[in-house]
């Protein structure tokens, strides 16, 4: 019985729910037109814009990975080939649409990753599970007020010593003041910088 409850709440790091909770976040629901759509945006180059993103996040082997807002899971893939088999990388979504895909992906590709439809604002997993959690073009995704929430749980569950890397339009950081709302979640060393034709930054926070 007591396993069953924990099942039910969640609080087994292993449990897979297929339906979030509620959020203010705007979904994506057409998960399979996505790729396509990404790869016209970045002019054929998306695999190579991936590459640099997650070249940014300096992943080493066997660290623990987090993707928020993983959608399809190109980027979490990745993040998988650069912590290699002793590495444990997780994405999270709240489209049920974008875990279908990305977990077709990962099985394709043969690759152990743990995607999940979760919330950003209330994470499963406990305080200080990962070295790194990865944020790619979903900051922009949420409203205003749910932001510091979504970054305060990002804090919680990162490890001490560990980081974050946000990739969005650049226009959208400056515009939300996206460095500022990292700061006060309580990341020390918060630093940006260009990518994509100055289109995109890329936030290392630590
Ligand atoms: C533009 S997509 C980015 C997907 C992927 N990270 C990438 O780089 O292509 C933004 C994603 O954020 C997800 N999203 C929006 N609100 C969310 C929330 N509150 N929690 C988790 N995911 C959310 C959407 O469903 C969507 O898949």
């Amino acid at each position: 019985m007591h396993s069953l409850l924990r099942h039910l709440h969640g609080n087994d790091d292993h449990v897979h729910a297929d339906t979030a909770p509620q959020t203010t976040g705007t979904l994506i629901h057409w998960a399979k037109r996505y790729d396509f759509i990404v790869q016209f945006m970045a002019f054929g180059q998306a695999r190579r814009l991936r590459r640099k993103s997650i070249d940014a996040a300096q992943i080493k082997p066997g660290e623990r990975i987090l993707d928020v807002g993983c959608g399809t899971g190109d980027l979490t893939l990745l993040a998988k080939e650069r912590a290699g088999s002793t590495g444990q990388v997780y994405g999270i979504d709240a489209a049920t649409e974008m875990i279908d895909v990305a977990r077709g992906k990962a099985a394709r590709a043969k690759a152990e990753v743990d995607f999940r439809v979760s919330v950003i604002e209330q994470l499963p997993f406990p305080a200080e599970s990962f070295d790194v959690v990865l944020s790619s073009l979903m900051m922009h995704h949420l409203p205003d007020d749910l932001k510091p929430k979504a970054l305060a749980e990002v804090r919680r569950v990162i490890k001490p010593g560990g980081r974050l890397l946000l990739v969005d339009f650049k226009g959208q950081i400056e515009k939300q003041g996206v460095m500022a709302l990292v700061k006060e979640a309580g990341f020390a060393q918060v630093e940006m910088r260009s990518l994509w034709f100055n289109t995109l930054g890329v936030i290392r926070a630590a």
